[in-house]
């Protein structure tokens, strides 16, 4: 039967990078049969400005309604000054939360032709491969109370709320146990159990967890020593689970290893494998509308879909190939650009990896 992919290119660089991927998954269907239908609707200020809510009903009816779910990228200066009810992020978090995708998955893995890229030593980084599986529908992104009041002295606070219950820690610890068993078998569960006591629960329930999978090796870390292992001895790592927010730093530190955040893909699951894909990066307003965004971790995003929602590791794996294939040819969008290779822009990125698709057939 034929799948169907929801896409969502949202605000800023979105359009231009899913419509990229887009062209990869026209090469899939042309020469590799691959049967799959698109339906694309609004998210983020896209949305906003053509309907009031960064999040419409009929982007929900169709998500609901489709089998995955691509996602370019939302926000952007323009929708800053918005009260936070109405803002694009609130509609990605919507998203997320509507669809119950508490499971992200993000992988960090450094190219080897890109071991110039990054910033950090090549020897650091050569070979890096870790894998973060942040908790995404819980803790102080949604925790409640939450906002700004203003006391009986006038004065303004602000207040958001970390709180997470023993189910919703212990099924992203199962994921994150079960990824482990399927890769290197070594789990580094982040917290901050020393000070705050929402994470001391966590902790201990990873360790009950822990229990149920003694091949795991498994061992704990305070976020902010995580932080700098990341960027000291990042192959220490094979998968890391983590809280909404420390994940969400995190992984943002993660992709910088491999050269570029522009290279990092992501998998947001709920308990069935249904799941929204998504480049980790932003809408990057700077950058908008100037064919020069990188569009290889929304490619990699599809290449994770086929691979977690559609159960076809095989489309999965031609995808990765061609976006090797397509380095391998040296080509370069500028945020991964170093000397001797080719610069190139989104759409010519885009064309190289249909290119080496079109090659492997
Ligand atoms: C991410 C992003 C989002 C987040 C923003 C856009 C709401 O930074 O997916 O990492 O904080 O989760
Ligand atoms: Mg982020």
């Amino acid at each position: 039967m034929t799948k169907k992919i929801a896409v969502l290119p949202g605000d800023g660089i979105g359009q231009e990078i899913i419509r990229e991927a887009l062209k990869v998954l026209d090469c899939l269907r042309q020469i590799f049969s691959v049967e799959v239908e698109t339906e694309e609707a609004l998210v983020g200020g896209a949305a906003y400005d053509a309907t009031g809510t960064p999040l419409p009903q009929e982007t929900l009816n169709l998500v609901k309604e489709a089998d995955a779910v691509l996602l370019g990228a939302v926000g952007g200066p323009r929708w800053e000054s918005l009260d936070y009810s109405v803002r694009p992020e609130r509609g990605l978090l919507g998203l997320r939360s509507e669809l119950s995708l508490f499971a992200n998955l993000r992988p960090a893995i450094l190219y080897p032709q890109l071991a110039e890229a990054s910033t950090l030593r090549p020897e650091v980084v050569a070979g890096l491969d870790i894998l973060i599986v942040r908790e995404l529908t819980g803790g102080i992104y949604f925790g409640k109370p939450r906002g700004v009041r203003t006391l009986d002295n006038g004065e303004r606070v602000g207040l958001n709320t970390l709180v997470y219950s023993e189910s919703e820690i212990r099924r992203i610890v199962q994921v994150a146990f079960e990824t482990a068993m399927k890769r290197g078998r070594r789990l580094c569960s982040v917290d901050k159990a020393n000070v705050l006591e929402c994470t001391e629960l966590w902790r201990e329930v990873v360790v009950e967890t822990g229990r149920d999978y003694p091949e795991v090796e498994l061992s704990h870390m305070y976020v902010d020593n995580a932080a700098m292992q990341l960027v000291r001895a990042p192959k220490q790592f094979d998968v890391m689970v983590t809280t909404n927010m420390f994940g969400d730093i995190l992984s943002d530190c993660a992709a910088m290893l491999t050269g570029s955040i522009g290279m990092l893909p992501s998998a947001s699951l709920d308990e069935h494998s249904k799941g929204m894909y998504e480049p980790i990066h932003g809408s990057a307003p700077d950058i908008a509308g100037k064919n020069i965004a990188n569009p290889l971790a929304t490619i990699l995003s599809l290449a994770m879909l086929f691979r977690y929602s559609f159960n076809d590791a095989a489309t999965a794996a031609r995808i990765e190939q061609a976006v090797n294939a397509a380095l391998d040819s040296g080509v370069r969008t500028a945020d991964i650009y170093s000397e001797g290779s080719r610069k190139v822009s989104t759409s010519e990125m885009g064309d190289a990896v249909v290119e080496a698709l079109r090659a492997s057939a």
